[in-house]
Order: structure tokens, then C-alpha cells, then sequence
């Protein structure tokens, strides 16, 4: 019976054949163990001598990692494997024998293994992270389709920046100027007026020339877009949608966060609501912290924001940023024009911004004044003004960066890790 590792469970005490990888072995005179793999799992093969006979026992003792093969075996329980159960081993059928695997067990260094990304991700700690990246995306589409909103897709393909002119990556469009997109925003703003609540997911570039554990170029974002909701309205859907993400790989990545040996504590500790400071109070904070430099109107960085998050063990929403350091479309406070109505979401543990949103200005006037103030002009601009035209309503919006939010929960250090073949600064292959 053909199966796979991730479904043997099924199987106890029955012979299957499952179509696996050899991730690695080792071997005395007459038994073997092999670590194998299948994409679906990784499970402990036993090869006795006395039981499959010399020949085959002298094959696979000679195999090399990586080799591709046909297992077939007795499922048994094993409560010492972190499976729950291995393989007696009775046969194999070889498919192809792989020679010198680049990757061996010994360590490697980064720029050996970004090189070797296509191979790499093979590797249990990489599989595991895949796994997580995957259990966050179903969960966005689970949480964001029980709150009633609607899947959009915007274009990558645009005629216009979203967030900022520095940062666009430029190409042709036949005889046209074009740029990839940065963000899905003024579209999915569009579809909310259209459909209520809505929410993309898709890839965004950076053309940022920053080279952090923290960047990428070309990164995914979840960007949700509400109408008649304000700013406060929108920091109880984002508390609530990450909540449930980190509920969600504790109840189905329990396996995924022991190989990582992610400290399960620190996630089963998040609980909405997020506790919530303004960015009056954040450089207050800092300056008591030590940041004497800090001057109100400056932007956070990474040690800023790492300051902040440590003295919080949630995440922590800063909001009320100047409106002169955010993006041209952000609502200014009615209270205090100075400061917008927006917020980031700062991850725990130094893993650093995991959001950023606001409520939208929905003043015909207002955003046009703020196109003068911009110099935003011409086709690309005009449709989104006339969103303010017909039946203006406050309505808000947030992105989550997917990378970093796989980082932060899986713990892992580096955002080169969270996402299969990343774009950054120097490198475009594999
Ligand atoms: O704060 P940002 O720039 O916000 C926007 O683009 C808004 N238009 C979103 C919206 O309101 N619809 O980006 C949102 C998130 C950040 O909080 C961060 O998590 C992630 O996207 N991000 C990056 N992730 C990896 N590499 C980069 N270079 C990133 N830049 C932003
Ligand atoms: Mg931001």
C-alpha cells in the first residue's frame, strides 16, 4: 500500500511503501538507521541483516544522502521518535542515486547555503519553517473568510507608488512607465467601497537598499481594507487576526516548533488586546531608555523598536505617528492635526514591525490638498480621488508583512529563512 509519512499513523502494524528521500544514516554491522524523508515528514527507517538479507543490507548501508528510493516497511510505534512511529524496514527499490549532496550534516555557512537554496530547503529546520509559512497563510485565509471579507487580488503591475517614490522598481509597460507594486492599498481601498471588507494577499516589492535581518525585496503582504471603520475599529481586527495566527501554528505546528526549538512560552503568552502607546509616550520611553538623540518628528529603527517591544512581553501597537513621517494618505488626528491616525504593530522579542496601518483621509478636499502637498498627479492618481467623490466613507486598512511574521513566531533569526528563494540586496539567484 502506497503512502506517505505524514499519513502512517494509519497504518500501524500494516506494510506500506512510501517514496522517500535518504536525509541521512548511520550504520553497525547489522542494523542500519535510516533518516528519511518524503516532503510530507521525516521518519526513522531500521534495516536489520538477519531480516532483508546480506545483499541488500551491504546497499543500503552504501547509500548516499539524498538518494532517491522506494521504502517499503512495517509501520510501528515508537514513542521515543518525535513521529511517534518508524519503519521495519523490509525492501527498497532504488530510483536514483545522488553522489556528493552539497549540504552534509556538518555546519555551513549562510552565503554556502543561499547558494545552495534550492538544496537547502530540504533540510528539516527549512522544512519546518515552510510548514509554519503555510499554517499562517491558511489561518489568514480561515480568520479573514469567517469575518466576511472578500479576496482581492490587485495588480502588481502599476502606474503609481503607494508608499513613497525611493523605494519603486521601475519597468517598461510597452511604450509606458510602470512600476512593481509596493503595496495593494489604493486598489483594495477601491474594493471596499465596492465589497465592505475586503483583503489581498500577494507579493510587494521593495526596491529598499537596506541589508537587515529584517528586509526583503520582494516580500508577501495580507492587506485587509474596511469600510466604516475607524482606527480603533481596525486595531481590534489586527490584535484578533494575529491572536488567532499564533493560536493557530501552537494547535498545528506543535511538531514544526520543536525542530526549531522555538520557545513555545513566549507564543502561548499572546493575548488581545494588545496593549497600545502613543508615539508621544514611545519617545518619552525612549529617551528615559537612554535614547538621548531621539527628537520628536524621527522615525524608529530596528533598536528603537526592539527597546519598546522588551519592555512589553505582547505585541505592542504604537500609534499617532507625525503625520509628516507617514504616508500621504493617512488621516490626520481630529484632535491633534500633527499626528495621523495609524498605528504599527511591534512584534516581541526584537523581531520588529509586523504591521503597519491607519485610517484613510475620506475629505474630497482634504486628500486634495495633500496631492499638491505630494505632487502626486495624472491617471495614476485621478481614480483614486474620485473614490472620495462617490459616497466617501471613513474606512481603514493595515499590512502584515508575511516574512516577518513568520520570523517572529517561528523564531527564526534571519527573514532570509521565512520565505522559499528571497530577493535581497545582493542576490537574485537561485
Ligand atoms: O508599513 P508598510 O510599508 O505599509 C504599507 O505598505 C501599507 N500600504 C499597508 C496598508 O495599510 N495596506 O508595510 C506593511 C508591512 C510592514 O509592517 C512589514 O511587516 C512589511 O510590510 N514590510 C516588509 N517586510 C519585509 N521586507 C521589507 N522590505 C518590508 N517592508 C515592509
Ligand atoms: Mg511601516
Amino acid at each position: 500500500m502506497k503512502t506517505t509519512i505524514a499519513e502512517v499513523g494509519k497504518h500501524v502494524n500494516e506494510s506500506v511503501t512510501i517514496g522517500v528521500w535518504l536525509h541521512n544514516k548511520r550504520s553497525s554491522g547489522k542494523i542500519a538507521f535510516l533518516q528519511l524523508r518524503d516532503g510530507t515528514g521525516f521518519i526513522q527507517g531500521v534495516i536489520v541483516k538477519s531480516v532483508v538479507g546480506e545483499e541488500l543490507f551491504e546497499q543500503a548501508k552504501h547509500l548516499n544522502q539524498e538518494s532517491s528510493l522506494y521504502v517499503t516497511g512495517e509501520v510501528v510505534k515508537d514513542d521515543r521518535s518525535p513521529l511517534g512511529y518508524e519503519l521495519q524496514v523490509s525492501g527498497f527499490e532504488i530510483i536514483q542515486e545522488a553522489h556528493d549532496y552539497p549540504i552534509t550534516p556538518k555546519e555551513h555557512g549562510p552565503e554556502f547555503l543561499m547558494d545552495h537554496r534550492h538544496l537547502w530547503l530540504r533540510s528539516k529546520k527549512q522544512h519546518a519553517i515552510m510548514k509554519i509559512r503555510n499554517e499562517i497563510i491558511r489561518a489568514t485565509y480561515e480568520f479573514f473568510n469567517d469575518e466576511g471579507f472578500v479576496k482581492i487580488d490587485p495588480p502588481i503591475l502599476t502606474g503609481a507608488s503607494a508608499e513613497g517614490t525611493t523605494e519603486l522598481f521601475h519597468t517598461k509597460y510597452f511604450d509606458e512607465d510602470a512600476y512593481l507594486s509596493q503595496s495593494g492599498q489604493l486598489y483594495l481601498e477601491a474594493a471596499a467601497m465596492a465589497l465592505g471588507k475586503v483583503f489581498s494577499f500577494g507579493p510587494t516589492f521593495r526596491a529598499e537598499k537596506s541589508k537587515t535581518r529584517r528586509h526583503l525585496i520582494e516580500f508577501w503582504m495580507i492587506e485587509p481594507e474596511m469600510a466604516f471603520m475607524d482606527h480603533d475599529d481596525s486595531l481590534v481586527i489586527q490584535e484578533n487576526y494575529v491572536q488567532h495566527l499564533v493560536q493557530s501554528v501552537l494547535k498545528n505546528c506543535d511538531m514544526e516548533l520543536d525542530v526549531l526549538e522555538r520557545d513555545k512560552e513566549q507564543l502561548k503568552k499572546i493575548k488581545a488586546p494588545f496593549p497600545r502607546i502613543t508615539y508621544d509616550e514611545a519617545i518619552e520611553f525612549l529617551k528615559k531608555e537612554g535614547f538621548e538623540d531621539i527628537d520628536w518628528g524621527d522615525d524608529f529603527g530596528a533598536p528603537h523598536e526592539t527597546a519598546i517591544a522588551e519592555a512589553h512581553d505582547q505585541p505592542v501597537f504604537i500609534t499617532h505617528f507625525p503625520t509628516e513621517i507617514k504616508a500621504f494618505y493617512m488621516q490626520p488626528d481630529p484632535t491633534n492635526e500633527k499626528v495621523a491616525l495609524c498605528a504599527d504593530l511591534i512584534a516581541p522579542e526584537g523581531y520588529g514591525e509586523i504591521i503597519g496601518g491607519s485610517e484613510r483621509i475620506y475629505d474630497y478636499e482634504l486628500m486634495k490638498k495633500r496631492y499638491e502637498e505630494h505632487g502626486l498627479e495624472g491617471p495614476a492618481y485621478e481614480w483614486y480621488l474620485q473614490l472620495r467623490e462617490y459616497g466617501s466613507v471613513p474606512h481603514s486598512g493595515f499590512g502584515l508583512g508575511l516574512e516577518r511574521t513568520v520570523a517572529w513566531i517561528s523564531g527564526t533569526e534571519h527573514i532570509r529563512e521565512t520565505i522559499p528563494f528571497p530577493r535581497l540586496l545582493n542576490r537574485l539567484y537561485p
